[in-house]
């Protein structure tokens, strides 16, 4: 038996191409005292690994090519050397794009086992807890207030919109087309959403948040985080989770105009956050995610892919805006 892998062939000059990449046969692993073989049965697939193909701007450090393209995924155990985690057992773990891989018990989440494995690459994953805790801990959102979300119609934005009106806020995403829009408002329950490729964004911005903002969930950095600041209260918090308008670039423009004179005049919080900052309170959010899934309140989207191969187009697709909620690939 062979397992298959996608490895990173060549760092991306410019934008991300899908020969970046490439499909390779190889040995299957072979496990040693300590370690778990894990069968990977889906992935997802996340724009903040586009930044550690960058290098320095990300906190996973310098790329490398000739490594397996790394992502979460979920997997079933299918030999293993540790008690704890059983043969048959699901887990979650950074499987990579590859079929199979040998992984420590450290680095393994049991799943739990009444629960639909897919949710944890969606919102009992990285992204959904990302979600919780930029928005409820770094923006603090109050019922009444607005909060606006830029990538607001991908995996993260989604789901921070929906924990928004949770909390009785006034939502308003940002997205890259009218159907995305569309969709926010009418599945979602989203108040308002707007397309910041229109000639009139800020004006339609501007429209949209008549009261201003109180919490800004940045996903993109770039031009709508400059549009943002202009729109915040005094008062206001911008939760910083990432940079996605930069990533599918060797060129990463500077951060906006406006900052730090704008957040001194408006007392304006400005910050960043990883989610693994939040780990040992993953198991709150946990319970309080499953909740809100199971009462109704928290749909999820999510927009899949079947086998290895179509994991480079599909980056490809997700940066230029091709996904709806959560992009995963099924391993066939
Ligand atoms: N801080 C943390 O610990 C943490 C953890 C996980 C993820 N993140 C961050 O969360 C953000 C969202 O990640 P995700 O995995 O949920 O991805 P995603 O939102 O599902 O997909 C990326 C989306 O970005 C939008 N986009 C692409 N280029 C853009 C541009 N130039 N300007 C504006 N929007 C653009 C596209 O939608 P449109 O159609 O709207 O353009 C695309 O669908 C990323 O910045 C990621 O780094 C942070």
């Amino acid at each position: 038996m062979q397992n298959k892998q996608v490895l990173i062939n060549s760092l991306p000059e410019g934008k991300l191409e899908e020969s970046n990449y490439k499909l390779v046969e190889s040995d299957m692993p072979q496990v040693k005292t300590d370690e778990v073989l894990v069968k990977t049965l889906s992935f997802a697939i996340t724009a903040g690994t586009r930044a550690g193909l960058q290098g320095s701007a990300s906190y996973a450090g310098a790329p490398k090519t000739g490594i397996v393209m790394n992502c979460t995924g979920i997997g079933e155990i299918i030999e293993s050397n540790d008690s704890n985690f059983p043969v048959g057992r699901n887990v979650l773990t950074q499987t990579g794009w590859q079929e199979y891989s040998i992984q420590k018990p450290e680095s393994l989440t049991l799943l739990r086992e009444a629960i639909d494995p897919s949710l944890y690459l969606g919102p009992l994953g990285i992204n959904g807890l990302t979600a919780y805790f930029g928005l409820l801990d770094v923006g603090q959102p109050q019922p009444g207030e607005t909060v606006m979300i830029s990538a607001a119609a991908g995996s993260v934005g989604h789901m921070v919109g929906q924990i928004a009106k949770i909390q009785g806020c006034n939502v308003v995403g940002v997205c890259g087309s009218d159907e995305k829009c569309k969709r926010l408002i009418e599945d979602l329950g989203f108040d308002a959403a707007v397309n910041y490729k229109d000639a009139n964004f800020r004006q339609n911005l501007k429209e949209a948040t008549p009261k201003g903002v109180d919490v800004y969930f940045d996903n993109t950095g770039g031009m709508i985080l400059g549009s943002a600041l202009f729109r915040l209260n005094s008062g206001g918090r911008i939760a910083c989770c990432g940079v996605v308008s930069q990533y599918d670039t060797s060129t990463p423009e500077p951060g906006p105009k406006g900052i730090p004179g704008l957040l001194v005049n408006k007392s304006i919080r400005m910050q960043g956050f990883l989610v693994f900052d939040y780990a040992e309170r993953y198991e709150e959010a946990t319970d309080n995610l499953i909740g809100w899934i199971e009462s109704g309140k928290l749909k999820v989207l999510t927009d899949e892919l079947d086998g290895l191969d179509q994991a480079p187009q599909g980056f490809v697709d997700l940066l230029a805006g091709g996904n709806i909620g959560t992009r995963i690939v099924n391993i066939k």
